[in-house]
């Protein structure tokens, strides 16, 4: 049993089923390479919303466009938060943090030399107010943020159960449990947003039902809303309010998770796809 948490982990200031962010027309190309061929979308506060699609259909440039690494050469991508509205499309990646839109990667991006703790410390330091000048200045305040936040880092360690694991080195761990301190470090920004960029590849049955049911907490219990990117269809079809099926930059479904199984165009393209056949399978055809 975890304890209740005495923080929220929820930046948005918005209201369950708001509109929070909106992709509009965007498009992305690198040479002749078109990775997003005008997408659009409408995400909203509280959902889990699943991108689905084929290999290099676009998916994890929608969520580097959306994070702002990189840039649209069209359309928009607005963001509201605290009363605004905001085109991330030109804005620096640690302002789209700085905003609330948190995210962890395909390929892990942890400090490997730094121990769990400090991994999750890091990300509580988006929303640090002292910087070293004004703490040099007012070491009380920085002091009782420092303690504030390493407080705050403990309760996401005891939410995602890795306290056994908090002082050894990221490096050190299984894949599994590297994941699972990258989606900490997340949360440690209190995101309005969450992106989540394939959090259960190359995990086993049981580290992936974990890291559903974490995910799923951190919708249900906290409100955090979640763009997930994943391959496994059972458990996108389990926990999805909503789906996105991206392929070839387009996008060809959209929907439950019940109209996207039984949208013809998006069963050719999976069809069509022998790469990821056991997901295919379960998508086709389960019921
Ligand atoms: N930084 C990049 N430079 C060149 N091509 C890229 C880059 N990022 C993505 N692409 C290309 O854009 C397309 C979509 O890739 P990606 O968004 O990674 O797909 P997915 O995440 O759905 O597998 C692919 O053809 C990929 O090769
Ligand atoms: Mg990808």
């Amino acid at each position: 049993m975890t304890r209740a948490m005495e923080h929220n982990l929820n930046g948005s200031t918005l209201a369950p089923g708001d509109v929070q962010l909106i992709v509009q027309e965007v498009m992305l190309r690198f040479g002749g390479v078109t990775a997003l061929a005008g997408v659009s979308l409408e995400v909203r506060q509280g959902q889990i919303f699943s991108i689905i699609g084929p290999n290099g259909a676009g998916k994890t440039s929608l969520l580097n466009c959306t994070s702002g690494l990189y840039r649209p050469q069209q359309g928009e991508i607005l963001f509201s938060n605290h009363h605004q509205t905001t085109d991330l499309v030109h804005m620096p990646p640690y302002r789209i943090a700085k905003m609330g839109i948190a995210r962890s990667f395909q390929n892990i991006e942890l400090f490997k030399h730094m121990t769990v703790l400090d991994n999750i410390m890091a990300g509580c330091h988006v929303h640090m107010k002292t910087n070293i000048l004004s703490g040099m200045l007012y070491w009380g305040a920085a002091q009782r943020e420092e303690i504030a936040f390493r407080q705050f880092a403990e309760e996401i360690i005891d939410l995602l159960e890795i306290e056994a694991i908090r002082k050894q080195t990221v490096g050190s761990l299984s894949y599994g449990l590297q994941k699972r301190v990258e989606l900490g470090r997340a949360l440690a920004m209190k995101p309005a947003l969450l992106l989540l960029d394939e959090p259960m590849a190359g995990m086993n049955s049981e580290e992936k039902e974990d890291m559903a049911r974490f995910v799923l907490d951190v919708n249900e219990e906290h409100g955090v809303t979640i763009v997930l990117i994943e391959h496994d269809m059972g458990v996108v079809m389990d926990i999805s309010d909503q789906v996105v099926v991206l392929d070839f930059g387009r996008k060809i479904g959209d929907g439950t998770p019940e109209e996207v199984r039984h949208n013809p165009e998006v069963v050719r393209a999976y069809l069509g796809e022998d790469l990821e056949q056991t997901e295919l399978k379960s998508f086709s055809f389960s019921s």
